[in-house]
């Protein structure tokens, strides 16, 4: 979505199993000869075009930093020439202003993980809290180009809350269907708020989508899931960014949590493309990580070496990656593959162990985001991952999102009950539960000290 179009910044979609290239997409963004996913490409990207030149497109970034203008303002279409072009774009992007997100170095959790170079690019301090704004400002702004009135998503949360957001911001009305009692309340109080009609299906997330599928084949609904390949291109932005971050000098490794598999698809095809654009040199290994509990994206690599996928029944208290079917499965085996990336899955404990400790850094995220660390660890015990190399976490969500399970965890009450007890034994040393005290300076300096002691 440039504001010129040029003959560079033509962009096509494309089947990513058969290769058709149809003018334009469907309602269900599938391809109508085989039924696979589409993507686009852009056939003027030459690296010897001067509108490509790597320095002057690394200037033309930075300097839109300092800007007035909303679109140079957003974090996304700042890098609006690696993005597919939209006519007017005054008048049809909806931005908040999102990406332009921190890069942390993560000092703890790097000590406690054995590397000596650990940052953590915090998606989750989007405008709705998570990496989904990114994605969804393109493409919202295409279904408000394309004169919907609807537009409609199948969620675990985040997707819906992103949404809900950016639809109102363009005057679209929005369909969210959520699992019931599947996702949580912040989640949810965010889609409501921002004007949703919202319904909670007696199903999961995949059967969601299976309904929305069938949906917008019978009703003029634009589908705003991370099929729609705008959605994907908005995301690439995440990596572009964090590449500028690092003044162009790629990390040796970056993790993600992998769900309905769309963020690692986009994370890597910005990283391929920026390389094709000799933006940056090298390939950083792209690894994702699964919950033990939905994992078919794991099994499909480590049992069938990528060939199939075979769906599942999800289940994991981190509810935004309970995702038993994923969608862009193939994309992400393709960007694994072409990074040398590694997939690896952990426990329901280790991920609120890793959840715990990047609170305890002083930066937070929801359960979701830190089977990246957990990931970590297990990567770095493989050997996978060395000690000198430097690594970036890619953390989905805000700490916000999912307050129950933080004091779940902290109260020592998460695992009660459940098989994982006798594991969850080994995160008490990370728990801090409030303690409830008469309104007594005694009793608090009492406390003061006890911590004191035991810090
Ligand atoms: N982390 C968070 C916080 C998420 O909300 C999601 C997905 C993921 C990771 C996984 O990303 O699906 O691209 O592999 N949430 C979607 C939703 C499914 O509906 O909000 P993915």
């Amino acid at each position: 979505m440039s504001t010129t179009r040029t003959a560079e910044s033509i962009s096509r979609i494309r089947c990513i199993s058969c290769g058709a290239t149809p003018d334009s997409a469907g309602q269900d963004f599938r391809c109508t000869a085989c039924g696979d996913l589409l993507e686009f490409f852009f056939p003027g990207w030459t690296s010897d075009s001067p509108a490509f030149d790597p320095a002057v497109l690394k200037s033309l970034w930075l300097n839109r930093r300092t800007s007035r203008e909303a679109l140079d303002q957003s974090g996304v279409w700042r890098f609006r020439e690696l993005l597919p072009h939209v006519a007017s774009p005054e008048e049809h992007v909806i931005t908040l202003r999102e990406g332009n997100t921190p890069l942390y170095h993560m000092p703890r959790c790097a000590r406690a993980v054995g590397v000596e170079h650990l940052r953590a690019k915090h998606q989750g301090m989007n405008p709705t809290a998570s990496f989904k704004d990114t994605g969804m400002t393109v493409a919202a702004s295409s279904a408000h180009q394309g004169g919907f009135r609807w537009v409609a998503c199948a969620s675990t949360g985040n997707t819906s809350a992103s949404m809900a957001a950016y639809a109102a911001r363009g005057n679209m009305l929005s369909l969210v269907l959520i699992p019931d009692g599947q996702i949580s309340w912040g989640k949810l109080s965010q889609s409501l708020d921002y004007g949703a009609l919202t319904c909670q299906l007696r199903t999961d997330f995949d059967g969601c989508v299976r309904i929305l599928n069938e949906l917008v084949r019978q009703k003029p609904v634009y589908l705003l899931n991370s099929v729609n390949p705008y959605r994907i291109e908005g995301q690439k932005t995440a990596a572009i960014e964090l590449m500028e971050q690092l003044a162009w000098e790629p990390p040796d490794h970056i993790i993600v949590p992998g769900g309905n598999l769309g963020n690692s698809s986009a994370i890597g095809k910005a990283l391929l493309e920026m390389r094709e654009l000799k933006l940056i040199s090298r390939l950083p290994k792209l690894s994702i990580i699964q919950a033990q509990g939905a994992n078919p994206f794991y099994r499909s690599v480590r049992e069938f070496g990528g060939k199939k996928l075979e769906p599942m029944t999800a289940d994991t208290l981190a509810t935004a990656i309970r995702i038993g079917n994923p969608a862009s499965w193939k994309k992400a085996l393709r960007v694994l593959q072409a990074t040398g990336g590694e997939v690896e899955e952990v426990s329901e404990v280790e991920i609120a162990a890793a959840k715990a400790e990047i609170g305890a850094d002083g930066i937070g995220c929801e359960p979701a985001s830190a089977v990246t660390l957990a990931g970590l660890k297990k990567l770095r015990r493989s050997g996978f991952v060395k000690s000198g190399e430097s690594v970036v976490l890619i953390l989905t969500g805000h700490l916000l999102k999912d307050p129950d399970f933080t004091i779940k965890f902290h109260r020592g009450d998460l695992f009660a009950g459940t098989g994982d007890a006798a594991e969850a034994v080994q995160t008490k040393h990370l728990q801090r539960a409030p303690i409830v005290l008469d309104a007594d300076l005694g009793a608090v300096i009492a406390a003061l000290d006890a911590a004191e002691r035991n810090s």
